[in-house]
């Protein structure tokens, strides 16, 4: 694989009283990509933050040089249309979805590249990559649960190395520019196994935020992908 790796932090593990300074304090400590996961009470037992959220975001989701990072949306809502199209507006850069939240999913798709935003796929610990046959060639990311998703904090899904490794397979027999991400359970000392599965974008939420020292443990994740 010669793809840069992506490290992405989950804002969900952040302080919410003081989101904007997260967002910089994490970028400045090394953060590829904000992750934002956005929970509807509905399609997962919790409920986190919507469009105008991102878009108060927005602005902080920059380097200290001023470079733009880019804000990873992360639904687990159903319906998936509405919103995913108030998060275009509002700045996100990526919006990912699971395709059994949506009854249309090519639908779904063509309706977040529509609005100029990459998209990507979202597979729960139980569910199979085989929607990928009829998707693959029009998304831009992947990303493998490896947890049930609605809570930070939870523990790694062993199974979800061998989906990862599928998905790297059906990926590079694609030849198409597509990031294979992992959400859930991420920590330094296993996020060598899962890139050597075939990941290159790695969600973390409770490792980096339940931490002081966002930068230490980011440092030590690169440290162990190295
Ligand atoms: C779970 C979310 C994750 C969550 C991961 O539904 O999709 O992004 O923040 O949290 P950790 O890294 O704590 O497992
Ligand atoms: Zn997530």
């Amino acid at each position: 694989m010669t793809k840069s790796f992506r490290i992405a932090p989950s804002i969900l593990s952040a302080d919410f009283a003081r989101l904007g300074e997260e967002v910089k304090t994490v970028i400045a400590g090394g953060a590829d990509w904000i992750h934002f996961d956005v929970m509807d009470n509905h399609y997962v037992p919790n409920l986190t933050f919507g469009p105008m959220v991102c878009q108060a975001l927005k602005p902080h989701a920059k380097t200290p040089a001023g470079e733009a990072i880019p804000i990873d949306v992360h639904l687990m809502i159903s319906p998936v249309d509405p919103l995913a199209a108030a998060f275009a507006d509002a700045g996100a850069d990526l919006i990912s979805f699971h395709p059994d939240a949506s009854g249309h999913v090519h639908r779904s798709i063509q309706a977040i590249k529509s609005k100029g935003v990459k998209a990507g796929l979202v597979f729960n610990p139980a569910e199979s990559l085989d929607v990928l046959a009829w998707t693959l060639e029009d998304i831009d990311l992947i990303l493998i649960m490896s947890v049930n998703p609605g809570f930070g904090g939870q523990s790694f899904i062993d199974s979800a190395l061998r989906k990862i490794e599928q998905a790297r397979k059906l990926i590079d027999a694609s030849g198409k520019d597509i990031r294979l991400e992992v959400d859930g359970g991420i920590k330094a000392d296993n996020i060598r196994r899962v890139a050597d599965a075939g990941a290159d974008t790695f969600v973390a939420g409770s490792a980096i935020f339940g931490k002081p020292d966002y930068k230490a443990v980011i440092d030590q994740m690169r440290l162990a992908l190295a």
